[in-house]
């Protein structure tokens, strides 16, 4: 007997290995070496926002599998100072310490803090986002807990001036977070980069000069 759940699966993995096949940044990735499409999403933002600048301390949530650090690496090189987290491991990126563990956790929360120290913070960058379960509600719940914690770890992280990089998805709870980076920066933008497929609700916001 025939199983529909299944074969909509398989479907839907046929559609994502198609356009994944064809995707011109899964190509370049893989041309230019980079561990996922993702980097060109931060390259895009840098090249217009110029937030990779020499000498900086950045911290990087859910960096895994690294691309993001990867071309924090490959602009600022040994200039820069950064941490990167993530629930999954991520192969050893030279200049990145890396701390795999759940960011939801007190203790995993506390070993990135002891790892930054007193270190003022310039930039955090998150492209942090839950295994997606295909229910809309529960799945943007969790997204916009670890925004929260994201949020929560840049207030009282970055130096006053420093800049914040999130990834959110548009939906419920997404008016009342704009506010809270409004309420912390100078100036607040979104920017969706080329490499953020059409179809998926994902955005970027920008909180920039971060005042205490
Ligand atoms: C879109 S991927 C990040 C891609 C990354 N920016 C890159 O360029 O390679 C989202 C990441 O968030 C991580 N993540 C999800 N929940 C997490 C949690 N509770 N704690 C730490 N990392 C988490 C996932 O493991 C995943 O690696």
């Amino acid at each position: 007997m025939s199983n529909p759940p299944k074969k909509n699966r398989s479907k839907t993995s046929q559609a994502w290995l198609n356009e994944h096949v064809n995707d011109p940044f899964v190509h370049l990735a893989q041309k230019e070496g980079y561990r996922a499409r993702a980097a060109y999403k931060l390259l895009e933002i840098n090249e217009k926002y110029n937030l990779l600048r020499p000498n900086i301390t950045i911290v990087d949530l859910g960096s895994a599998p690294g691309s993001w650090s990867q071309v924090v690496a490959r602009k600022l090189g040994k200039s820069a100072t950064v941490f990167a987290l993530d629930i999954l491991p991520m192969d050893e990126i030279d200049g990145v310490t890396f701390i795999q563990g759940d960011f939801r956790e007190d203790a995993v929360l506390q070993q990135l803090e002891n790892a930054v120290g007193l270190t003022a913070v310039d930039l955090v960058i998150s492209d942090i986002a839950p295994n997606m379960s295909g229910n809309t509600v529960t799945d943007q719940a969790k997204s916009f807990y670890l925004c929260d914690l994201a949020l929560d770890f840049a207030r009282n992280h970055l130096k006053d001036g420093g800049d914040f990089l999130i990834k959110v998805f548009q939906g419920a709870g997404f008016n009342e977070y704009l506010q809270e980076i409004k309420a912390s920066f100078a100036k607040t933008l979104s920017v969706k980069p080329k490499a953020s497929r059409g179809r998926s609700n994902e955005i970027y916001l920008l909180g920039r000069g971060y005042q205490r």
